[in-house]
């Protein structure tokens, strides 16, 4: 099987996770690795034997690399995938994707203009207990919907110092709301505010209202001790709830509490090699582009309504 020629831009905590899995896959060849900082991208290029680059440039010019994740700082993302985009290369673009809406949609724009795949790293939709969630709703095994709360607290990461705790952490559940209410939501509500952070926000909680009157509340911060994950989607006819640490599902009904037992899959394994199997076998993508720029538009609708104290009507 002829396999996908991939790079990493960005080889740090995350990038490091994505070189690995890159090499483990059969779809995928590591051709390249790429860092400002040169020591690292020696690193991660030594451990997963490949090509370590400083200049993005001399490394996109190779003409076998087909496919790229940029793992930089967020402040870099947008620049970093324009960049990929251009030179012909498919992005798998890590989550928030941009820093803002209008970085947004210029990759929208060349990504569609030079016919390339654009994927956002939105992890969580690739947990199967989240996917057990979609299938339900949407064979309404739940009955209707009636509202969805995520918690993701946790101390702060201290490398993450360019976003804040909304287009950093938050994003996940956005999106994550986005895709198991199959809409968008018309109205968001959100408080914020900075607790032991200086520059940004650490703390959020997020009220999004859907049409007929359907719910999703988020709260994240990095200001909590101890790391949780949880998201609960509540049915007229059953209760789901997810922790996606451990990815345990729990399904409470009138009858009886199930715990159906999926095996622990690791989501990046999963996450990049169904980007590798929609260039190579032209499978739809689950995520993208526009998902990336949607749960943008409602992070910053949050921090507008934290910021003027009212409800944001989204279009
Ligand atoms: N989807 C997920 O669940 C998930 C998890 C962790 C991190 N992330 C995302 O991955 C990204 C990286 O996070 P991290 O924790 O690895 O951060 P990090 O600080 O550990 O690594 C970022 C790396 O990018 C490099 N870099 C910055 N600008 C660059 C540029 N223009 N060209 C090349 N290299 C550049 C830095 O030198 C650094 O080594 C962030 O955007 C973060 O939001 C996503």
């Amino acid at each position: 099987m002829k396999k996908l020629g991939v790079a990493v831009i960005g080889a740090g905590f995350w990038g490091r996770n994505h070189a690995r899995v890159f090499k483990e896959l059969k779809e995928t060849e590591l051709l390249a690795v790429c860092d400002v900082n040169f020591e690292r991208a020696k690193d991660v290029a030594k451990q997963f034997d490949t090509t370590p680059y400083v200049s993005v440039e001399k490394m996109l010019k190779r003409e076998e690399i087909e496919a790229v994740s940029i793992c930089t700082w967020s402040t870099n993302l947008a620049k970093m995938a324009l960049k990929a985009l251009n030179k012909g290369k498919h992005v798998l673009v890590e989550k928030p994707m941009a820093t803002n809406t209008r970085q947004a949609e210029k990759l929208l724009k060349t990504a569609e203009k030079e016919d390339l795949h654009l994927i956002v790293g939105f992890l969580m939709r690739f947990i199967p207990g989240l996917q057990h969630i979609k299938r339900a709703i949407e064979n309404k095994e739940m009955g209707e919907i009636v509202c969805a709360t995520a918690k993701r607290v946790s101390q702060w990461p201290e490398r993450i110092g360019d976003v804040g705790v909304i287009k950093d952490t938050a994003i996940h559940d956005i999106d994550v709301m986005r895709y198991l209410f199959g809409e968008d939501p018309i109205a968001v509500y959100a408080k914020t505010g900075s607790m032991a952070h200086k520059k940004f926000e650490d703390y959020a909680q997020i009220m999004l209202t859907f049409k007929g009157g359907k719910s999703a509340f988020i709260e994240s911060n990095w200001l909590t001790p101890y790391k949780t994950r949880l998201l609960t989607v509540t049915g007229s006819k059953a209760i789901m709830k997810l922790d996606y640490i451990t990815q345990e599902l729990t399904i409470e009904d009138a009858k009886e509490t199930l715990q159906p037992r999926y095996p622990w899959q690791e989501p990046l394994k999963l996450e990049l090699q169904h980007f590798a199997n929609c260039i190579l076998k032209k499978e739809k993508p689950l995520i993208t582009g526009v998902d990336g720029l949607k749960a943008l538009q409602i992070a910053e609708a949050a921090l507008k309504s934290s910021a003027t104290g009212k409800v944001i009507r989204l279009k």
